[in-house]
């Protein structure tokens, strides 16, 4: 099995002690529970956000995984989401937190200001052990109402998301989909 934590502990972008951008596309949009330099809405090329990642540890458990965001290679996709510059020591923190399977990789932030800067983006790729993979919007929504963890209900991360994204002006239909789909079983 992949340690996702202990790989990302030995990665050199962090080395020198220096500020670095953090990209976040799912519960860091709107669950900052760090402390940040600056923040600044951006978007990430050739990747989309999808609801493939089961969790253990957050909004599910290893028996009743939950599902939550996770991104996806596809060309000329574009995801919207919030850039936080932080100090290293914070991805002590962050590696915890996301060590349901997330890796640390290096990509390009485009802000919404017109710049650019290289920065670190968590991404559960699909051979790790948590990783459950597509499904429909419809099955997506009635796995994610029907699960919970220690953080907290299911549906609450995605409904919270869906918030965050419309308050960024972000059109991200599979996201929108489910959150119909969630607030119909929920009717
Ligand atoms: C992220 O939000 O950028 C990573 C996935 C998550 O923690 O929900």
């Amino acid at each position: 099995m992949i340690d996702t934590q202990a790989i990302n502990k030995m990665q050199s972008t962090l080395v020198g002690g220096q500020p670095v951008w953090l990209f976040g596309y799912g519960s860091l949009i709107y669950k900052v529970d760090f402390d940040y330099l600056a923040c600044k809405p951006a978007r990430i090329a050739n990747w989309t956000r999808r609801f493939w990642q089961g969790s253990h540890d957050h909004r599910g458990t290893p028996e009743a995984p939950g599902r939550v965001a996770t991104l996806v290679e596809e060309p000329n996709a574009s995801c919207i989401g919030m850039a936080y510059k932080v100090s290293p020591e914070v991805f002590e923190h962050l590696d915890h937190r996301e060590k349901n399977g997330y890796l640390r990789l290096t990509t390009q932030l485009h802000f919404s200001d017109g710049s650019e800067a290289e920065g670190l983006v968590y991404i559960a790729t699909e051979d790790n052990v948590a990783f459950l993979g597509p499904a429909s919007e419809a099955d997506i929504a009635k796995h994610i109402a029907n699960s919970k963890g220690p953080s907290g209900p299911n549906d609450e991360y995605l409904l919270e998301l869906a918030k965050a994204l419309r308050e960024l002006n972000a059109q991200d239909d599979h996201v929108f989909t489910i959150e119909q789909h969630l607030l119909a079983l929920s009717s």
